[in-house]
């Protein structure tokens, strides 16, 4: 449907049949399209057959899609871990519990919201009780990623009837991880098992070992390329 996609932006000026042109009119009518065209634009698609293999649905334009949250989570994962370490430099575990929050910066909010897409983080043993798995599009996705132990080098895409979502896995790869994920007394400091209880009385995010699969960022975004 990209192929598609492409005619219609080239439509008017080639004297294209109208209803190409209103179907492209149709796309840009909202606000997010011209940013998420934008984003998967020039994205290559990622031929990697381990990416796929985990992945049984297929459809159109998969590939842009994946590119498009492979970046997006990229970018989030990315200023995640510079904000925590940045907080555990300056006052340690129990300052920087306020830290390890999916609220993304900046970037990443301003990239995401020109794509009209939604970014978060699910998991299975969740800390934050926004963060459990709750529709079966997510209990799915997750028990297919934790299937893929030791090794997460991928990521899922499902479409839906309105969005497209990505789902790309967050192993617990550092040891950092541990001082508020790990073993409690051992590894989590008394101190910051004291203040995880008080914000997190329902916390599942505790006892992890490294290699594990901690969590999944989930990005979803319009379909606006259609199918
Ligand atoms: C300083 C303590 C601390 C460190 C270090 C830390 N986390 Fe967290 N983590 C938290 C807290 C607190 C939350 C709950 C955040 C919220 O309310 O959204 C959380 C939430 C998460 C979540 C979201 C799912 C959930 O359970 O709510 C994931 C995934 C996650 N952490 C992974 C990691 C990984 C991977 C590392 C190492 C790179 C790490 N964390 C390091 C404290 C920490």
């Amino acid at each position: 449907m990209y192929e598609t996609a492409s005619r219609n932006e080239e439509s008017p000026l080639a004297g294209r049949p109208n209803v190409k042109r209103s179907s492209m009119n149709r796309y840009f009518k909202r606000p997010y399209a011209a940013g998420i065209m934008l984003l998967l634009a020039g994205l290559t698609a990622c031929q990697n057959p381990r990416k796929n293999g985990a992945d049984g649905q297929d459809f159109p334009q998969k590939e842009r899609y994946r590119a498009a949250g492979e970046k997006l989570a990229a970018q989030a994962q990315a200023s995640l871990m510079q904000q925590v370490k940045k907080a555990l430099r300056e006052g340690g575990p129990v300052h920087a519990i306020d830290y390890c929050h999916a609220a993304a910066d900046s970037l990443t909010a301003a990239a995401a919201k020109q794509a009209g897409a939604r970014i978060s983080r699910i998991a299975q043993r969740n800390r934050n009780p926004a963060n459990g798995l709750e529709t079966k599009a997510e209990k799915e996705a997750f028990a297919a990623l934790a299937q893929l132990a030791p090794r997460y080098d991928t990521s899922l895409v499902r479409a839906g009837a309105k969005r497209v979502t990505f789902f790309k896995p967050i192993p617990l790869a550092m040891n950092t991880c541990l001082k508020c994920h790990g073993t409690p007394q051992k590894e989590v400091a008394p101190e910051t098992m004291a203040a995880i209880a008080e914000r997190y009385p329902e916390d599942k995010a505790l006892n992890f070992k490294l290699g594990e699969l901690r969590g999944a960022w989930k990005i979803s975004f319009p379909k606006v390329l259609g199918e």
